[in-house]
């Protein structure tokens, strides 16, 4: 039997997989690691705590699974995208990884857009410059930091560090590359126009490959710490989303996902490049070679109703109890609309000072009222990128397909039904990122014809579907009318709060 190992160096854990050929999960095996903010709005890691994370997981992932090292024909990696680490002319770490979530770089998001211009960044990397991409950090450092900045040699995408102690190879994938400012997105390479602005050496950035691409092999010193066998095949591998959304079966014109995580992201498979030209959307290249992808990132989803839970009930009640309560009140909670931007919002309103609301409280309103208000505004801000995507013409089908934790519960997954007006399913079987990194690695090594191909041998739908009910579906457009119309009445106060808090 031929198995494959995919790995995902997340942010608060490694997720390692082996699977056998017919997509079957053989284990898997998570490793945590810390996460550091010494400044508010600091988000930091060691690459080393991911290093040692990752030799610790391969070694018991191979132990648990059985599976011969030599039997793994080909390894993918995936991981948290837009980070940054920085090597010097030695290959040393010289500085933590600031990561997806750091805020420190406003001053230099607004300096690459000037240096480069607006309309003209957006239409090589098609997107806007934003705090947490990997271009900002680099002149943060260099700006803050000068003198560490003079050593930098390299700087890396979490993922392409762990490619970097496997193989000793300096290398990304188009659709990680995707979220740096540095790339260009139509044509899939860096953008020597763009470093030129910047006054960024070229040399400080990998080789970059199509995600299936076979980027090197497993190195004596390597397998001698890890367990795998020396000269096993690495692929490119992708970003965290564009790798989940392969693990998801997005790969095909039309498809949808929904993630329902801490984070809430609609992910949207396209064959053509589409822009939002008001930038509220992220267009990046996909793991499909020669294909691309329109995402609305949420900051905070499942992470709204967690902090509900944790700030109104007790231990004992977990989501099931809370959605059983929400299960009681009818659809638009009794009048009750909720803002979830608890942690300032990237799409498609890319604000840092935005914040939660429940809007329309009143002596009525009970618990089992602000639960539901929760699940149907993270529900409305999904939305509100699937409108963005019909809008600028991307291919939209009738039917989204749900991960994540908020997808367990059912209520949630018809309120997607009822509120997109369209049928929501859940995967037969869910692993995420590292899976789809598997069945990017299976393709490179020739197991599999292409990523469409494995997917659609490989992953099944839930036989479950939910469908939506024409009435829900017209009292939640008269919501969401009103929901939508709310940013852009607050706009000036949330940036006035910001000021004085
Ligand atoms: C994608 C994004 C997150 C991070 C962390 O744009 O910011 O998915 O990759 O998971």
């Amino acid at each position: 039997m031929n198995y494959l190992m995919g790995i995902d160096a997340g942010t608060t854990a490694v997720k390692l997989i082996i699977i056998d050929e017919r997509g079957k999960t053989l284990s898997s095996e998570t490793q945590e690691y810390p996460l550091f903010t010494p400044k508010t709005g600091w988000a930091e890691q060691n690459p080393s705590d991911w290093r040692d994370a990752v030799i610790r997981g391969i070694k018991n992932i191979l132990e648990k699974s059985k599976a011969p090292a030599g039997a793994v024909r080909a390894i993918g990696l995936t991981g948290q995208m837009h980070g940054s680490v920085f090597l010097n002319s030695e290959n040393r770490v010289i500085h933590p990884a600031i990561l997806w979530c750091d805020q420190r770089t406003a001053k230099e998001c607004g300096d690459i857009t000037a240096a480069v211009g607006k309309s003209r960044i957006f239409e090589i990397t098609c997107n806007p410059v934003l705090t947490g991409f990997q271009a900002p950090k680099i002149l943060w450092l260099r700006n803050n930091n000068p003198g560490v900045y003079r050593q930098v040699a390299k700087v890396l995408l979490p993922k392409d560090y762990i490619r970097f102690i496997l193989t000793g190879e300096f290398a990304t994938d188009v659709s990680d590359a995707s979220g740096t400012s540095l790339f260009d997105v139509v044509k899939r390479r860096w953008s020597d126009e763009i470093l030129e602005k910047l006054d960024i050496p070229r040399s400080f950035l990998p080789e970059c490959s199509e995600s299936t691409e076979i980027t090197g092999r497993v190195t004596k010193e390597a397998a001698g710490i890890t367990g795998l066998k020396a000269g096993t095949p690495v692929a490119a591998g992708a970003g965290d989303q564009a790798a989940g959304a392969v693990g998801s079966g997005i790969v095909e014109k039309g498809l949808v996902s929904v993630s329902l995580g801490t984070s809430g992201v609609i992910f949207a498979h396209s064959d053509d490049v589409f822009v939002d030209p008001k930038g509220r959307l992220h267009t990046f290249c996909h793991a499909v070679p020669g294909k691309w992808h329109l995402m609305g990132v949420m900051l905070s989803a499942g992470g709204s109703l967690r902090w509900l839970r944790n700030t109104l009930f007790s231990e004992t009640e977990n989501y099931n109890t809370l959605t059983a309560m929400a299960e009681k009140t009818a659809p638009g909670s009794e009048g009750l609309l909720f803002l979830p931007y608890l942690t300032g919002e990237r799409c498609p309103y890319p604000d840092p000072d935005a914040r939660g609301i429940f809007f329309g409280l009143s002596l009525k309103h009970k618990k089992e009222h602000l639960v539901r208000a929760v699940m149907e505004g993270v529900s409305f801000g999904l939305k509100d990128s699937v409108e963005i995507m019909k809008d600028i013409g991307v291919p939209v089908g009738k039917r989204f397909r749900i991960s994540g934790g908020g997808g367990k519960s059912g209520l949630w997954c018809q309120m997607i039904a009822d509120i997109f007006n369209g049928d929501a399913v859940r995967l037969a079987f869910e692993e995420g990122p590292s899976y789809g990194a598997a069945i990017l690695a299976g393709t490179g090594a020739g197991m599999y014809p292409g990523v469409r191909q494995a997917c659609r041998e490989l992953i099944k739908e839930d036989r479950q579907v939910f469908r939506p009910d024409a009435a829900k579906n017209g009292v939640y457009n008269k919501f969401y009318a009103l929901y939508n119309s709310l940013y852009g009445a607050l706009e000036g106060q949330f940036d006035k709060l910001a000021e004085i808090s």
